[in-house]
């Protein structure tokens, strides 16, 4: 197995109410490192972008009007197979169907306001981490 970055968010409804440090822990716990991280607040711009690829959906515009609302940490986690692992600790998208102990069954509100963001892909994670974070921001 590959040691792997990738690009993990903690989204406004986590942060609103201090679940960052309840999360972050979740994914130490996985065995990922937190290698970079920076609270921000979006903007309309930088949502659209992030989620373009989802630009034609139903929820695009609810997505882009949550993911604004409030403060997230952006972060760059590091593991072995850290892609994967890190989707396996967030469980499903829709907190419904998230196994027992993830991130998602245990904080996420609902499908819209569901905690976490995690890269899909090893291509994703490159152009997720890009957005947010140069090289030398990143200490492993
Ligand atoms: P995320 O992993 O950040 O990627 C896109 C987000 O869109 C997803 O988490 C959900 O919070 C949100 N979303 C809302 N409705 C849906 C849906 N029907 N399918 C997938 N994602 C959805």
């Amino acid at each position: 197995m590959a040691m792997e970055r990738t690009f993990s968010i903690i989204k406004p409804d986590a942060t609103r109410r201090n679940l960052t440090g309840a999360v972050t822990k979740k994914l130490e716990d996985a065995g990922l490192s937190v290698v970079a991280s920076r609270r921000v607040k979006l903007t309309e711009a930088q949502a659209k972008k992030f989620y373009e690829v989802h630009a034609e959906r139903p929820f695009y515009n609810d997505l882009v009007s949550f993911m604004t609302s409030g403060p997230v940490v952006v972060q760059v986690l590091e593991g072995e197979n850290a892609i994967a692992k890190n989707r396996e600790v967030m469980g499903a998208t829709n907190p419904a169907d998230a196994d027992a102990g993830t991130i998602r069954a245990e904080f996420a509100e609902s499908i819209d306001a569901n905690s976490v963001h995690g890269s899909d892909s090893a291509e994703n994670a490159q152009i997720e981490i890009a957005q947010f974070f140069t090289e030398d921001e990143i200490v492993g």
